[in-house]
């Protein structure tokens, strides 16, 4: 059906005249046909137009206004009408899209997408993992997204939105949609422990969570799942970069302790014994002590060390290395941090994150190449990725989001102030599925280092509701708009679909 007519404007600006009783939205995605083919556009903006001028405008309007008279100057269809601001996304020729290079002739009618407009995606995509459904406007189209999973985790995903926009939600479907696929490991550091679903819908709802889902928790751990301990030898000076904000006397006797005993040098520092010909300033040692004691949750009594968390002198020895492992068997590990200050949490989180790195980076590349890619969910992001963090230095984080899709090591990194990430690393995230956002200043540092040109969809982001997105991507042919399926809803879906009719076939 034709919405309207293309008349003017530019490239990147096309200007089209919308068919009255048509309401053309922000965010529509239009087709126009040329001899080239098919160009699909996108309304950016909305504005008035009138044949009138605007001394008209107002006599017509005073008479409503004042004297109640429906004075008409021209037929109203023809007087007044809406103008879409429409920018070209792609050219579609013979199944195939393109980057467009020309403009659709002057008069050309406008049309609503269709689902078989976009039969150049349905074609197989390898590691398929589904994001949601192409949206046009806030009409959900009947047009699954898949973009190939592997990549896109290697490279990593940027996740961002004003809070309740959705960004847990489709994280949870993206972590649900992982569960049985055999490309890649998840590790979810859960600061809020909403995922595993403990106590509502979440991954151990899954079918196949016995197998491929692990919940790592310091209370009361469900049947099947885990007490969080660490050993407190599994744990390196670097390890507190990021962490702690040491200063550099504290930090190089941090390295001097590490060398002198080896895997025994935080009980060395906590029992303040003595390196053979080195002398520290008291003061720094007391404080370091202080700190990792604070940190750690450790005690001296009695020349004797007690723990009284997570972080222990004997047990949990072997957890980090059973959580790499399982990464690499493709499983999602959950961790729950909710009870732990934001340090622990990172803390943890560079632990995990250091020994995946390393073991990657150990591989072959033979070996790496049969390896699944390993894709560690950051929420709140600029806690570790932020410019005034790194400022004061590099952690593991910052490193993965530098160099760590070379040794398929990726990250999900979730936030509402992507403003705070330095640019670099900003550029670095190949996908950025961008939900709704209030604040310009965090609208623009996506649109300047998102993937595909965004700059003129500033209002386009501003206007998105809950559970609407659009995924700009290395990875995608265009920045998608999409309409993101509620994750309670998959699940109830999903669970019907597996419970046998009384016929005894499934349903
Ligand atoms: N795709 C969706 N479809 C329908 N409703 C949604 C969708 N996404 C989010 N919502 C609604 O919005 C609420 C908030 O979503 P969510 O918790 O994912 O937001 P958030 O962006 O993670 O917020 P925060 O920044 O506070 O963590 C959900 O509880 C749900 O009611
Ligand atoms: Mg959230």
């Amino acid at each position: 059906m034709t919405k309207g007519l293309v008349i003017s404007g530019e490239f990147g600006n096309i200007l089209a005249r919308e068919k009255s009783g048509n309401k053309i939205e922000l965010g529509e995605l239009l087709i126009a046909k040329t001899s080239e083919g098919k160009i699909l556009m996108q309304v950016f903006d909305l504005v008035y137009g009138s044949q009138l001028s605007q001394q008209n405008l107002e006599l017509v309007s005073g008479l409503r206004l004042e004297e109640d008279t429906e004075l008409e100057l021209i037929d109203p269809k023809l007087r007044t009408y809406t103008l879409s601001k429409l920018k070209n996304i792609l050219t579609i020729k013979n199944n195939k899209a393109m980057s467009p290079k020309t403009l659709p002739n002057f008069f050309s009618p406008v049309r609503d997408v269709t689902k078989e407009d976009f039969e150049f995606m349905s074609s197989h995509v390898p590691n398929a993992l589904y994001f949601g459904d192409l949206r046009s406007g806030s009409k959900k189209l009947d047009v699954p997204i898949y973009l190939n999973g592997e990549k896109i985790l290697s490279h990593h995903i940027l996740i961002c939105g004003t809070t309740g926009r959705g960004k847990s939600v489709l994280m949870s479907n993206l972590l649900w949609n992982i569960i049985d696929k055999d490309y890649c490991g998840m590790l979810v550091l859960d600061p809020h422990d909403e995922y595993y679903g403990r106590n509502k819908t979440g991954m151990k709802d899954h079918i196949q969570a016995k197998e491929k889902v692990e919940y790592f928790t310091p209370r009361n751990p469900p049947p099947g799942c885990r007490h969080l301990k660490f050993n407190i030898k599994q744990m390196l000076p670097h390890h507190f970069n990021g962490v702690v904000d040491w200063s550099d006397p504290q930090r190089q006797a941090l390295y001097a302790y590490f060398k002198a005993y080896g895997r025994d040098w935080i009980s060395s520092v906590l029992l303040e014994k003595e390196i053979e010909g080195v002398k520290f300033f008291e003061g720094t040692i007391a404080v370091i002590k202080r700190r990792l004691m604070q940190l750690l949750k450790l005690e001296v009594h009695n020349e004797e060390i007690n723990c009284k968390g997570i972080f222990d002198l004997n047990l949990g020895e072997g957890t980090i290395k059973d959580i790499v492992n399982s990464l690499e068997e493709t499983k999602t590990v959950i961790i729950d941090t909710s009870e732990f200050s934001e340090n622990v949490e990172i803390l943890i989180g560079s632990l995990i994150a250091s020994e995946v790195l390393d073991r990657y980076k150990n591989y072959n590349f033979e070996d790496l190449k049969k390896k699944p890619v390993v894709s560690i969910v950051l929420e709140e992001a600029p806690r570790v990725l932020g410019k005034e963090v790194l400022e004061k230095g590099s952690n593991i984080f910052s490193t993965i989001a530098r160099e760590g899709r070379k040794f398929k090591v990726g990250l999900t990194a979730i936030t509402q102030l992507p403003s705070l990430i330095p640019r670099t690393i900003l550029a670095n995230m190949n996908t950025k599925i961008i939900l709704g956002i209030e604040m310009k200043p965090e609208r623009q540092a996506l649109i300047e280092s998102a993937a595909q040109d965004l700059s003129t969809d500033d209002r386009n982001i501003a206007a998105l509701d809950k559970g609407e997105a659009i995924i700009s991507s290395n990875f995608a042919s265009f920045a998608m708009p999409i309409k993101i399926p509620f994750f309670d809803l998959i699940v109830k879906n999903e669970k019907q679909e597996h419970i046998p009719s009384f016929a005894g076939v499934k349903k």
